[in-house]
């Protein structure tokens, strides 16, 4: 049987343009990224065309031969059966401990919810729904494809250790759905995590962490910290120390924007049993960006091109503010190289109900860029009252129980409804689950 995956796959970083082959084990950044210069990312490079599922439910296996994990496993040896092996062993210890395996998601027009914004037959809400995949979120989905990078790495011999016990923890700075799902998958693989997470983290969300045996760090600032988050001063430090990065930011582990991309291909997937028009518009919601920048390359390479709206609250909106640097100083497309004019944190974020997408810095807002500038799409800002709004009218007319961050791209398409035809086609991501402790929408 072939051991050869697609050759052509690699990774280019979007500011510096180093390239980094893709059979590079622990390649998690940009060679050319420090601690004193962390404006850079790697991204994928690969010609996709045409995309097609096995029809498998795991979309690991069902999409695998785009994945650049198995290109990568491909490259240190790994024959098809191992590659394949290894994704369902690890699927089936996950299931263990999360209670579901990775399965493409549920995705369909709903019709309550078209007909509650005005939207004809022709036209119409398609909503993704990741409240029940891994974890409660499609935060898993990301992480997945940086824990199939060790395994394979760590069987193949290309680790820096050898045996499961002789493992690095991994790292995480995160208190919210990205930590939860780390760490589940962490505890699939009984392999230690230090979870940074702010001094005055909430106890049911350290709770939820230490549910799947986290160990939790608090992280309060140091009298000698630089400025910006001291939890990612903490993790940065871990890391230097050996820990590997295992979080969701593509300029710390660029393998996250690999597995992210199942979300976009599952949806183009089952577009093509859809009759009618393409799909006109995405609406995904902002925090550090790889969702959005991941769910619309999935659908680009599925052929699809619906104009992507990068949704972000009023009181943090650091990827809109880069957008309009970027479109003002040469566009929004590989705008990499202008990263210090284009973006850095946002001042003084402003709380929201959205509380899992108030990141200060969109740090995969180059991905995100492009795809609004490929796409005629465009950043939207949604008020506080979208944001409440969006999630009373998922909870009232849908029986998903999404949280209020999962429905802030509803948010974005109520805040720029008047501006969308009655006949268009446009999809929300509700993409995480309602936890016990979040109250819900008072009665409308
Ligand atoms: C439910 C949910 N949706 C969307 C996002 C945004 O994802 P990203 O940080 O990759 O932009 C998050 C991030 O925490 C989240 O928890
Ligand atoms: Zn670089």
């Amino acid at each position: 049987m072939s051991t050869l995956a697609q050759p052509q796959v690699g990774w280019k970083c979007a500011v510096c343009g180093e390239r980094v082959s893709i059979g590079t084990p622990l390649s998690w950044r940009c060679p050319n990224s420090n601690e004193h210069d962390t404006h850079h990312v790697l991204q994928i490079e690969q010609p996709i065309a045409p995309l097609r599922s096995t029809g498998d439910d795991n979309p690991y296996i069902a999409f695998r031969k785009y994945l650049a994990w198995d290109a990568f496993a491909a490259a240190l040896g790994m024959s098809d059966h191992a590659r394949i092996a290894l994704i369902r062993e690890a699927d089936a210890a996950v299931q263990r401990v999360a209670g579901t395996g990775f399965r493409v998601t549920p995705f369909a027009r709903h019709d309550a919810l078209s007909d509650a914004l005005g939207f004809t037959a022709a036209g119409g809400v398609w909503v993704k729904d990741e409240t029940r995949g891994v974890a409660g979120s499609h935060k898993s989905r990301h992480l997945f494809t940086e824990m199939l990078h060790l395994l394979a790495a760590e069987q193949t011999g290309t680790a820096l250790w050898s045996t499961p016990n002789t493992r690095p923890p991994l790292a995480i700075a995160s208190c919210g759905n990205a930590a939860f799902a780390a760490s589940t998958l962490a505890k699939a693989m009984s392999w230690p995590i230090e979870v940074f997470v702010p001094e005055n983290a909430a106890a049911e969300l350290t709770d939820l962490l230490l549910s799947v045996g986290a160990t939790i760090v608090r992280c309060p600032r140091l009298a000698n910290d630089a400025p910006g988050d001291p939890c990612v001063h903490r993790f940065r430090e871990a890391v230097a120390n050996g820990a590997i990065p295992f979080g969701v930011q593509g300029t710390e582990n660029a393998w996250c924007l690999d597995g992210g991309r199942t979300i976009g291909w599952e949806m183009a997937d089952s577009m093509e049993r859809v009759s009618g028009p393409p799909l006109d518009r995405v609406f995904m919601q902002v925090g550090g960006g790889a969702f959005a920048a991941c769910g619309s390359a999935g659908l680009y390479a599925g052929g699809l091109r619906p104009k992507l709206h990068a949704v972000q609250t009023q009181g943090c909106a650091p990827l809109a503010r880069a957008w309009q640097h970027a479109t003002a100083s040469g566009g929004g497309n590989n705008a990499g190289p202008r990263w210090s004019e284009c973006m850095w944190p946002w001042e003084n974020v402003e709380s929201s109900l959205a509380d899992g997408i108030l990141d200060d810095e969109t740090y995969d807002w180059i991905g995100v860029c492009n795809a609004m500038a490929e796409s005629g799409g465009s950043p939207v800002v949604a008020t506080e009252q979208h944001i409440v709004d969006a999630y009373a009218l998922a909870h009232k007319v849908t029986t998903i129980d999404v949280s209020p961050t999962g429905t802030a791209g509803l948010a974005g398409l109520l805040a720029i409804r008047g501006e969308i035809a009655n006949d268009e086609r446009v999809v929300v991501v509700f993409s995480g689950v309602r936890r016990h402790f979040m109250p819900l929408p008072t009665a409308q």
